[in-house]
């Protein structure tokens, strides 16, 4: 039978210091408690439940639509049991085992919450627990052993003795148990130091009620980091984006200085993709085979296909890059910018809404907005589409093979069709045709011996 998962995840957060519930706050782009119920549904659970107090309104907004995902509120924070008898109503009728893990711990493994519900399962307990050995424990609750191994019970660190204290295995807090729980969890008292109903108690509780206890050991206390303050945020930070780097360098993208790479978990690269140092991926942005990325690009919801080419300093968002497209260094791609294969785009060139069709080129300092530009077309420096008056923005048709001088303002809406030719400077707010040559400026007129007569060498 599949397993359910409750994420506690109530705590009030205060050390975060902000207007933000801590479980929102963004870790690469998503929100903290996001990274637990993903891995909640990826280790098979059939339901997830999120117990949230602080900010719950925010919380459930932002997971709106999440099939299986349920939020329940615990009004006050009387302690972990406590949050966990909130899930009650959800689970009630769930007949399966229980995964109980913490929402500000998002590094935990999928492996983990699997390998806690089979450990469960192999050795018919009642309850499984993970354990982790540290070499510092401070702070966190001991496992106490009699002399066969066996589990007793936990105490918390403000309840142990300096014996105890002294224990290195501890409780990261991620448990599994059998549905007989809810009626267990009615037997966690509140008569410790904090005066809270503690979870782990539940350890005592269900070898009083002669079950067994299975517990898993894991090697990789990085799972454990907690994030209660922005320094803990932005170590996690740190541990997601090595295990980012080395997973996309284990699948063939090769990474210059890859401590500087930033890089989203909903990002996706093919292999021989190469990043230069400082380059930033996030969102849905996705880079097909030998794309390369230059020094301190910037690449949100952006698609660069095959073999395309992102030089320095270039800022894209929503853009699309075709096979062989280059933009760069120091571009712009603004949302629903499209080069189509070939296209060229050169150093401070913003597009937006604009699609440069095959090899057409803008080469240096143009902007290009609600505009589209046929093959083989070139916008020459200095180029500006005028598409907003003020209300409403309006379209730049241009086709192929057209030239456009430098210079020029396209006051749209206006068409140039194909192989005409635009003089530099020119301001055009008339459509211009096939093959036309267009020159919209004052004719120049050169007054012959101007600076002799004004130096008083006249004749
Ligand atoms: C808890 C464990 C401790 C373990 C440690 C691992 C208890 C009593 N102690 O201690 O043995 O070593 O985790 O990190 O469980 N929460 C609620 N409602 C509450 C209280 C807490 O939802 O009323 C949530 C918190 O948001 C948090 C989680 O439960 O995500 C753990 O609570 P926290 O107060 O951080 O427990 P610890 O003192 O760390
Ligand atoms: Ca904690």
């Amino acid at each position: 039978m599949a397993h359910a998962v409750v994420i506690l995840a109530a705590g009030l957060g205060t050390r975060m210091k902000s207007k933000l519930p801590k479980v929102l706050h963004p870790l690469l782009g998503k929100p903290l408690v996001g990274y637990c119920i993903d891995t909640a549904f990826a280790s098979g659970a059939e339901k997830v439940v999120v117990v949230i107090g602080h900010g719950a309104e925010q919380v459930r907004q932002t997971f709106e639509g999440y099939p299986n995902l349920h939020f329940v509120v615990q009004e006050q924070q009387l302690g972990t049991a406590h949050a966990l008898a909130q899930a009650q109503p959800v689970l009630a009728d769930h007949q399966g085992p229980i995964v109980v893990t913490q929402g500000d711990t998002p590094l935990t493994r999928v492996e983990t919450l699997a390998g806690l519900v089979a450990a469960m399962q192999a050795e018919g307990a009642g309850m499984a627990l993970l354990t982790m050995r540290l070499d510092d424990p401070t702070g966190y609750g001991r496992i106490l052993r009699d002399e066969q191994g066996q589990i007793l019970g936990n105490v918390e660190q403000k309840d142990a003795t300096p014996e105890q204290q002294a224990i290195r295995e501890i409780n990261p807090g991620v448990y599994c148990f059998d549905s007989s729980v809810w009626e267990k969890l009615q037997r966690v008292e509140n008569h410790n130091a904090a005066g809270e109903y503690y979870l782990p108690d539940l350890i005592r509780i269900y070898r009083e009620a002669g079950q067994k206890l299975a517990s898993v050991e894991s090697k990789d206390t990085g799972e454990l980091l907690g994030v209660n303050s922005r320094a803990q945020l932005a170590e996690v930070e740190r541990v997601l984006l090595q295990r980012l780097r080395a997973d996309w360098m284990n699948r063939g993208v090769r990474m210059i200085q890859p401590e500087t790479t930033y890089i989203e978990p909903s990002v996706e690269l093919a292999p021989d993709v190469t990043l230069w140092p400082g380059v930033i991926l996030r969102g849905k942005t996705r880079l097909g085979e030998g794309v390369e990325v230059g020094a301190y690009a910037v690449l949100t919801d952006t698609v660069v296909e095959a073999g395309g080419k992102i030089k320095s300093h270039t800022v894209c968002d929503e853009a699309y890059v075709s096979s062989g497209a280059d933009a760069g260094p120091f571009a712009r791609l603004r949302p629903k910018a499209y080069l189509e294969e070939g296209a060229h785009v050169g150093n401070f060139v913003e597009l937006k809404n604009a699609r440069l069709g095959k090899r057409a080129k803008a080469g240096h300092l143009a902007y290009l907005g609600d505009a589209e530009v046929g093959e083989e077309s070139n916008i020459g420096a200095g180029v500006i589409t005028a598409n907003y008056d003020g209300q409403r923005k309006h379209k730049t048709t241009i086709g192929k093979r057209v030239f456009v001088g430098s210079n020029s303002v396209l006051i749209a809406p206006v068409a140039l069709a194909d192989d005409s030719f635009i003089a530099g400077g020119s301001s055009i707010n008339q459509d211009v045709p096939e093959e036309a040559l267009a020159i919209a400026r004052e004719r120049q007129r050169n007054i012959e011996g101007y600076m002799k007569r004004k130096r008083g060498e006249g004749s």
